[in-house]
């Protein structure tokens, strides 16, 4: 069986965080924002990715992308299907992505689908679609991956339609209060989404090991999925408000951390004390104040994660003097972090990180210097089968400030 995810709202992140956990090998895009993964769904670690909002199972591919004949394949797999679901009211919704239709002809499909499953004498209730696709908060409040749910998606795939069934969503809630509800912030320092946080952990983290590949479908149903104990090690040099740290101890990971303002260390120690409140974390974590540029970690860590210092924020577009002189300032910390931090670690240490780029047109951006001499700085970057580099980079439209994201290792 193979899982299905469907990626965020910039697909080249998420789509290099599957090739940094999974292999280029394990991937193939259908359309621009769904992967089908090589890998059983119930090995699929989904809590773990920041970069996919939802995530299948692929039930089946259909030769046709007519909706037509695909009411009509559902109309006989529906009633045989439901007869496999434990007793009670079954939920059903319909999702589309890509396909010639409209939400009319979906409700319609739904309703002809319900009538066929009623007829085998179990009541259903569909849920309506506001859009094609049905969002996240509509298939959690409505129950559609539980045990009596079945949230069909169909995603055009050239002339087929491949057929999924949702598993899980993203959990808004968890995210919502590890962005928001954070004791200690600093809109100076910016904040990091924990989303992005776990992008940047996955493509510094490399291949999932065997001990994450946990299988949930032995978990009874209910029952919160433990994250495993993963073994290994991160180092964030910049953690500012700790996201990195937090996102990391979340996934199983020890997680250290440095910052040249005791402030900021003051301010991780306060967050990863609330989060020992909201979740269960058992390995290892350490924050101290250092400067980057000629600090010396005493932690052992296995790879390094961490968004680094940006410049200052801008709310309006500054002039290109002052971009400038903000890069060539980013520059020299970054360039001095690096050549620091790789006398340091090991041949082949994997490290992502998120350095500044300013945004001067539509998807134009500056970027830093140092970004043509990672060779000469003891670095290799490491490119992607399916992502340009170009596309490593976390913006949005109205942002002067973008994060760009560099996969190195140390050579
Ligand atoms: C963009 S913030 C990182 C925010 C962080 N990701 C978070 O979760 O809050 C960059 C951080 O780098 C720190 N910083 C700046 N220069 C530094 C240096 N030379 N060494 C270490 N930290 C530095 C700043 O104090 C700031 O906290």
């Amino acid at each position: 069986m193979q899982s299905l995810l469907i990626l965020g709202r910039q697909p080249a992140l998420g789509l290099a965080e599957l090739e940094s956990l999974y292999g280029a090998n394990a991937l193939q895009m259908v359309g621009n924002q769904t992967v089908i993964v090589d890998i059983d769904p119930c090995l699929l670690a989904f809590d773990r990715l920041g970069g996919s909002v939802k995530f299948c199972k692929v039930l089946t591919t259909l030769d046709t992308t007519d909706w037509r004949k695909i009411e009509q394949f559902l109309v006989g797999v529906a009633p045989g299907h439901s007869e496999t679901m434990p007793e009670g009211k079954m939920l059903l919704g319909l999702s589309v992505i890509g396909l010639d239709t409209n939400i009319r002809q979906i409700e319609a499909t739904g309703l002809t689908m319900k009538k066929a499953i009623r007829n085998t004498g179990r009541s259903v209730r569909l849920v309506p679609n506001k859009a094609l696709e049905l969002n996240s908060a509509q298939i959690i409040h409505n129950k559609l991956t539980g045990l009596n749910g079945w949230e069909l998606v169909f995603i055009r795939d050239g002339n087929k339609t491949v057929v999924a069934q949702t598993v899980k969503v993203q959990d808004i809630e968890s995210y919502t209060r590890r962005d928001r509800e954070r004791p200690k912030r600093d809109s100076k320092v910016g904040m990091l989404p924990p989303k992005l946080a776990q992008i940047i952990i996955n493509l510094a983290a490399g291949e999932v090991p065997e001990t994450a590949l946990k299988n949930i479908c032995e978990i009874p149903a209910g029952e919160p999925i433990p994250m495993p104990t993963l073994g290994a090690s991160v180092l964030d040099p910049f953690c500012g408000t700790g996201v990195v740290l937090q996102e990391a101890l979340l996934m199983g990971y020890g997680a250290y951390g440095s910052d040249l303002e005791q402030r900021m260390v003051d301010f991780t120690e306060g967050n990863l004390a609330w989060l020992k409140e909201w979740y269960v974390y058992e390995t290892p974590t350490g924050v101290i104040q250092g400067d980057a540029t000629h600090y010396k970690w005493a932690y052992d860590f296995d790879f390094v994660a961490c968004e680094t210092y940006l410049g200052r924020p801008f709310t309006s577009r500054p002039s290109p003097e002052i971009i400038n002189q903000t890069a060539s300032e980013c520059n020299l910390i970054i360039r001095k972090f690096l050549q620091n931090i790789a006398t340091q670690i090991k041949s082949g240490t994997r490290l992502c990180i998120a350095i500044p780029a300013w945004q001067n047109g539509y998807n134009q951006f500056k970027h830093l210097p140092l970004i043509d001499s990672l060779a000469d700085l003891g670095y290799n970057r490491m490119s992607f089968e399916h992502v340009r580099d170009a596309d490593l980079i976390y913006h949005r439209e109205d942002q002067i400030v973008a994060r760009q994201l560099l996969v190195l290792t140390k050579q």
